[in-house]
């Protein structure tokens, strides 16, 4: 019996595992209830009583030391496989993904917009939020009192009514004519500010993008030119545009400028409701009161401009129903969006 232990023994010293699976295999063969050790326990029952002592011990010595090599290999294997088990090992796992982000609608549909007319020659001109009066209203043909002031809900600061919150980018028109002599062909983006209760389709602010070209001869013939090509480069070939007579303080004659509804194709929709078109700017020729004010001769230059709003255009484009989405920075909303421009 001596020599099946001392073999035993030899066999646990020389262990060496070829994967972590046999170390377990290993534990059940010699230790397990049916191992080999039980085994030698029972043959010991029968062993003579002079012989108990120095096998007792043996098999002790035996039990110890399977025990402590089985524990020695499972730590090692452990620790192996976290330093280079398999993450490390396997070069043809996909990467961890990084997350990039996206644009905002309303930065690619503004992009988009000074892109488009940028092919037209225009440049980007740019102004305060924070206005004042006259560049606001005075120097675009609101006279004081005039009743057009009341068309739009103008945020005051401080109650003083010559310092305010712009209401529309039109005033950066008046800054390019201040220190710009025709010819001049700007888009003016920006964010604008009016005292609006927040709906899915009106907010207290929002953006737009101004339009201003003065030069000699410019017709109504070239606006309307220019915002069909706008049209089609914005929402595809086949857009048409059609022109409403309106009314704006700094333009005459003034427009309304609707495209043919991109969702039904001009049949009539739920979108369009029912009319096959939809409102997109407002539009018109350079008042001669506004070029005057301006320090331009009325008599050399003659000049149009246009005013659309972002939110708007990009609710077209992409069928956003409602415009407070654009706010609230909802993550799943914004990713929907790619970074092109
Ligand atoms: N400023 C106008 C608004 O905010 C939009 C507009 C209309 C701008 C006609 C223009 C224009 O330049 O000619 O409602």
């Amino acid at each position: 019996m001596i020599d099946k232990i001392n073999e035993l023994i030899g066999r646990v010293q020389a262990f060496k595992p070829k994967a972590a699976a046999e170390i377990e295999e290993f534990r059940i063969r010699i230790l397990g209830k049916k191992g080999e050790l039980n085994a030698l326990l029972e043959e010991f029952k029968t062993v003579a009583p002079e012989l108990k002592r120095e096998l007792g011990q043996k098999i002790n010595e035996l039990k110890t030391l399977a025990m402590q090599r089985v524990n020695e290999l499972k730590a090692a294997a452990a620790e192996s496989s976290a330093v280079s088990g398999p993450v490390s090992d396997d070069l043809t796992r996909p990467g961890t993904n990084e997350p990039i982000g996206s644009r905002h609608p309303i930065s690619l549909v503004r992009n988009q917009i000074v892109e488009i007319f940028s092919r037209l020659g225009y440049t980007v001109a740019d102004g305060p939020e924070i206005e004042d009066d006259w560049h606001v209203f005075s120097a675009l043909n609101f006279p004081p009192e005039h009743p057009a002031r009341d068309m739009q809900d103008t945020f005051f600061i401080d109650k003083n009514p010559d310092i305010l919150l712009r209401t529309h980018t039109s005033s950066i028109q008046v800054r390019t004519m201040e220190h710009q002599k025709p010819p001049i062909r700007v888009v003016c983006p920006g964010r604008v500010f009016r005292n609006e209760a927040i709906s899915y389709r009106a907010h207290c602010i929002f953006h737009q993008v101004e339009g201003l070209y003065v030069d000699e001869n410019v017709s109504f013939a070239d606006l309307k030119q220019s915002i069909l090509y706008f049209a089609k480069e914005m929402f595809g070939e086949q857009a048409q545009i059609r022109m409403r007579p309106s009314y704006f303080p700094f333009t005459e004659p003034s427009a309304e400028v609707d495209v043919s509804c991109n969702l039904c194709g001009g049949k009539g929709c739920n979108v369009c409701k029912g009319t096959g078109w939809l409102e997109i700017m407002g539009c018109g020729m350079v008042d001669p009161n506004v070029l005057e004010a301006n320090g331009i001769d009325s008599k050399k230059y003659t000049g149009f401009a246009f005013g659309m709003g972002v939110e708007r255009i990009a609710m077209l484009k992409y069928g956003v129903k409602d415009l407070r989405l654009y706010f609230e920075n909802d993550i799943r909303f914004l990713n929907q969006f790619d970074s092109v421009l």
